[in-house]
């Protein structure tokens, strides 16, 4: 694992930006795994300036997304569909074709599960996976446990992360489906680079078990340690108890 830290997150997401810019230049049709919640805002407003200012060809481009939220439609302001749209899909010229994201309101999850890594596998897997990480170790919505999940599954959601999630529901936790779709750790560790970032305090404690401690399906982002191409991109505070 690459661990990169940074004085500030904008100059981390702008850094981060920079380098998947320099992957479309490379690779027109880039394949990208993008994740939701609030440590990747600064990213998604360094893309939108630096697709404003300067010639981003997105049209190639397509998109996954790691997870939704089980009984969501892209309508509901809570979906991270709807996440999406507001922080980037609605400000970049992304082709809506290229855009991937589970259905939270498919009539069969299961069925939902399996058609999207299907989706994935047929545009040739997932070059570069942005990810952020949960407070309790997760990536995506594989959340600690005695097992992990392998491919894109139904996940029941832990109250921390039911808390996580409370602004996208006015504050209240209890408003947060209890459960989601989610890649699985064998998706996302498929990717061919894998990029974390994490922001702030809160989350030290999860990143120094990360990369100082034994692999754990207790601390689903350890597994990380194993993958051939990731970076980690911290601010100092995330990073302030690495060894
Ligand atoms: P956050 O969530 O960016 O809102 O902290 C990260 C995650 O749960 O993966």
């Amino acid at each position: 694992m690459i661990v990169q830290r940074f004085d500030h997150e904008d100059a981390l997401a702008a850094a981060l930006a920079s380098r998947l810019v320099d992957a479309i230049v490379r690779n027109p049709r880039l394949v990208l795994g993008l994740p939701t919640g609030r440590t990747p805002l600064p990213l998604y407003r360094a893309l939108r300036a630096l697709t404003a200012r300067a010639l981003v060809d997105w049209s190639g481009v397509r998109t996954f997304n790691l997870d939704e939220f089980a009984g969501l439609g892209g309508d509901d302001p809570g979906s991270y569909r709807a996440f999406m749209q507001d922080a980037l899909f609605d400000h970049i010229p992304l082709d809506p074709a290229n855009i991937e994201m589970l259905d939270g309101r498919a009539p069969d999850l299961a069925a939902e599960c399996l058609r999207y890594e299907a989706a994935i596998a047929a545009a040739g897997g997932i070059d570069i996976q942005i990810l952020g990480i949960g407070a309790n170790g997760h990536i995506g919505f594989n959340e600690p446990a005695g097992e992990l999940h392998a491919h894109t599954h139904v996940a029941t959601l832990q109250r921390a992360t039911l808390e996580a999630n409370a602004m996208l529901f006015g504050g209240d936790p209890d408003r947060v489906p209890k459960c989601a779709m989610s890649m699985g750790m064998g998706t996302i560790l498929s990717a061919r680079q894998i990029v974390m970032i994490a922001l702030g305090e809160e989350k030290s404690d999860c990143v120094a078990g990360m990369v100082n401690d034994l692999i754990s399906t207790r601390l689903p982002a350890s597994f990380l340690q194993v993958h051939p191409h990731a970076t980690v991109m911290l601010d100092h505070a995330a990073a302030s108890k690495l060894i």
